[in-house]
């Protein structure tokens, strides 16, 4: 029932064309389109807004799946439904009523998703398991593409796994960061079924790229 899917990351995509790129994003295949939206504070860098997403929408019917990488992500919940996303992902670390905040990208249309940062244990999501539709572990530090996937987070996703299944729970498992051809294997056998990737997709031919993870699945 969780049929796995691959969501290119536009943070590794050319910020002049997105609309092109996420063109080439849907006929290589892909089921979802990454969107890291980073504020400075909460991570050490900048990226956009939901005008990107906005901007987007009427380009693509790809689900757009927003990672907030910012603080109070609550604050922004409506102004992304607004703007279309399909999905959004929230930090754990970066807001002090992350139950109420998912229980408010529900009630505005959206996937609610929680993230975990690879220093964060499954314990600190336990309680709102039951009210995701996706968890995201992070496999990298966020902030930045191009880095080193860290193979101990796949603990967490074996974790997730079997707390799913003990307690019939459904939601996704998202992995995020240095995933390419080789880790995704790590990641799919760990039970992942949604793999993000940034500088693998965007470094060449993102069909082919696109082609070679899709291989490994
Ligand atoms: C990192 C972002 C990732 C990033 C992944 O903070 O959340 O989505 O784009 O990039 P790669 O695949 O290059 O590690
Ligand atoms: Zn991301």
């Amino acid at each position: 029932q969780f049929t796995n899917k691959i969501a290119p990351s536009i943070l590794a995509a050319d910020f002049g064309s997105f609309t092109a790129e996420v063109a080439k994003i849907k006929e290589a295949g892909a089921e979802y389109v990454h969107i890291d939206v980073m504020d400075g504070h909460f991570v050490d860098n900048l990226t956009f807004g939901s005008g990107v997403v906005a901007a987007l929408r009427p380009h693509t019917d790809l689900v757009l799946d927003v990672h907030m990488m910012v603080e109070s992500p609550e604050k922004y919940v409506e102004e992304f439904a607004k703007a279309g996303a399909d999905i959004m992902s929230i930090h754990v670390e970066a807001t002090a009523h992350i139950h109420g905040a998912l229980q408010k990208i529900k009630a505005a249309g959206m996937k609610a998703s929680v993230v975990i940062n690879p220093g964060t244990p499954v314990s600190a999501i336990e309680p709102v398991l039951s009210m995701v539709d996706m968890v995201l572990v992070m496999t990298v530090n966020p902030g930045f593409g191009g880095q080193a996937f860290i193979p101990e987070t796949m603990d967490k996703v074996r974790e997730l796994v079997k707390i799913r299944e003990t307690k019939g729970l459904i939601f996704e498992i998202e992995v995020d960061g240095g995933i390419d051809d080789k880790t995704i294997e790590q990641a799919r056998d760990a039970g992942a079924n949604v793999f993000v990737a940034g500088s693998f997709v965007f470094k060449g031919d993102v069909a082919a790229k696109v082609q070679k993870l899709r291989d490994k699945l």
